[in-house]
């Protein structure tokens, strides 16, 4: 793993009696598309206002390459690119004078890369109508440009496909994956699982201002062990057989004529050979992965973007490493 280049350590930062983060502590190395997941009022767009230095933080510490990013804001600035909930654009003036304007900050504007990154976020026929006028998934289309000017080393995107159409989504995800093969970290908060589940490496899962899993999405996809479908000729008779083994349980498929078996280890061949010994036809057998939402729902006891996310919750499982077994 390369050096990291953003690095949290027990950040924590309270809003009068809200604790919105309390002693959170992850890295992301560079060059990875790291992934920044929680439900509403997790502490995501805390976390990333602390890391661009726009608030102080409670306790605890952030840098961006190795700059601490409240008392040495300057020097960490210089590192990254970022657009936040609500991108900050001045709205009289038009978008290309607005790349204009942030440009002029950095140093002598570059025409050309403005009218480049106006191209690669898909806004150059629009670019110079004023920005009021703009749709808010344009919004984010410019503001994404604008934090791209500085050429940054990383990319810090607060929910950056809040407001986009499914094709705008898609462009994002192609110049992103483009990106980051270019060398450029992303650092990508969302609650848009399937997103998240397609472009990062790691991810972070954020409740309730803690951090309750982090690692690569392969590895949080398996935290519970092995899955696998089993297509069979007679479900009843193949569900006895499996029960028989020792550590396995089953349920039967959505799919049907198909059982479902969960397993702390690979139990796959010894499933197999006791179902056919057993005269069990066995059309296939396919291990099936977690999908990402399932972990996510349960380790934040919140189905995302459900009516319930904004009720109660039940109360969140302990913290589970990425990786270990369960008990
Ligand atoms: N300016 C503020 N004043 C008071 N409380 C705040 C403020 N900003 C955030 N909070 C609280 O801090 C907690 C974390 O909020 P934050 O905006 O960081 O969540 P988030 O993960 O970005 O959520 P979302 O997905 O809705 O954007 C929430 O409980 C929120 O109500
Ligand atoms: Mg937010």
């Amino acid at each position: 793993m390369t050096a990291p280049i953003v690095e949290v350590d027990r950040l924590s930062k309270r809003y009068g009696r809200v604790r919105a983060l309390n002693e959170i502590s992850f890295s992301v190395a560079e060059g990875e598309v790291f992934g920044f997941l929680g439900p509403n009022g997790a502490g995501k767009t805390t976390t990333i206002r602390l890391l661009l230095g726009l608030q102080h933080p409670g306790g605890g510490t952030a840098r961006i390459g190795g700059h601490d990013c409240w008392t040495d804001h300057v020097a960490a600035a210089k590192l990254f690119g970022a657009t936040l909930e609500q991108p900050a654009l001045y709205g009289f003036l038009s978008g290309r004078d607005n790349l204009r304007l942030f440009a002029r900050t950095l140093g002598p504007v570059d025409e050309g890369q403005i009218t480049k990154l106006l191209d690669l976020v898909g806004m150059t026929e629009r670019a110079n109508d004023k920005v009021k006028r703009y749709s808010m998934g344009m919004r984010q289309r410019l503001a994404l440009a604008q934090a791209m000017l500085g050429k940054p080393r990383l990319l810090i995107l607060d929910e950056p496909t809040n407001g986009l159409d499914p094709n705008g989504i898609h462009g994002l995800r192609i110049l992103l994956r483009k990106l980051a093969e270019e060398g450029m970290t992303i650092f990508f908060s969302s609650h848009l699982l399937a997103e998240v589940e397609e472009l990062c490496d790691r991810v972070v899962v954020l409740h309730r201002g803690e951090v309750k899993a982090a690692g690569p999405l392969s590895e949080l996809m398996n935290v519970k062990g092995f899955q696998y479908r089993i297509d069979v000729s007679d479900v009843d008779e193949a569900m006895k057989i499996v029960r028989s083994l020792d550590g396995l349980t089953v349920e039967p498929g959505t799919i049907k004529d198909s059982i479902l078996v969960s397993s702390d280890k690979d139990m796959a061949r010894a499933i197999n050979h006791a179902l056919v010994s057993a005269g069990i036809g066995v059309d296939q057998l396919v291990h099936t992965q977690r999908g990402l939402e399932d972990v996510y729902i349960e380790l934040t006891g919140v189905a995302p973007g459900s009516p319930l996310s904004s009720a109660p919750a039940p109360p969140p499982p302990p913290a589970t490493p990425v990786g270990a077994a369960k008990p």
